[in-house]
């Protein structure tokens, strides 16, 4: 199993969240953040010139899913979020140890 965590422009998560569910995504957690990156959250246009870090709204999924659907998954985020343009977001994975369905005591992937 490998997390996937993603920060994407806040205007791409919906078309991202309905691909991930027909892709077989079956949770995800996301949340509202602020961050920055290479450019220190300035935009094209003053980057070169501002000193201080500004932080720019962004939003998270994070998702727990099967090796084999690791690549499927970053593939399509990245069909759906790039733009080209700076700030289009980044994509961190994460092996997992396990998981735990609280309600029946499943665990490893079929408690996914
Ligand atoms: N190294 C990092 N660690 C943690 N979060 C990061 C990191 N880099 C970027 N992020 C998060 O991802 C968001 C989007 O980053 P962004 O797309 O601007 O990356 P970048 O490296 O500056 O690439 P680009 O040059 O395309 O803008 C940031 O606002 C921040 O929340
Ligand atoms: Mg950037």
């Amino acid at each position: 199993m490998t997390k996937i965590e993603c920060i994407l422009r806040p205007a791409k998560i919906m078309e991202v969240r309905n691909v991930l569910g027909n892709l077989g995504v079956k949770g995800m957690t996301v949340t509202e953040v602020i961050g920055c990156g290479l450019q220190k959250g300035h935009t094209r246009d003053d980057w070169n010139t501002e000193f201080n870090i500004n932080l720019l709204p962004k939003t998270k999924i994070e998702m727990v899913v099967s090796d084999d659907m690791v690549d499927e998954v970053i593939r399509a985020i990245i069909e759906i979020s790039r733009t080209g343009e700076i700030g289009d977001g980044k994509i961190f994975t994460y092996p997992i140890g396990n998981a735990v369905r609280i309600r029946t005591g499943e665990t490893g992937e079929s408690a996914i």
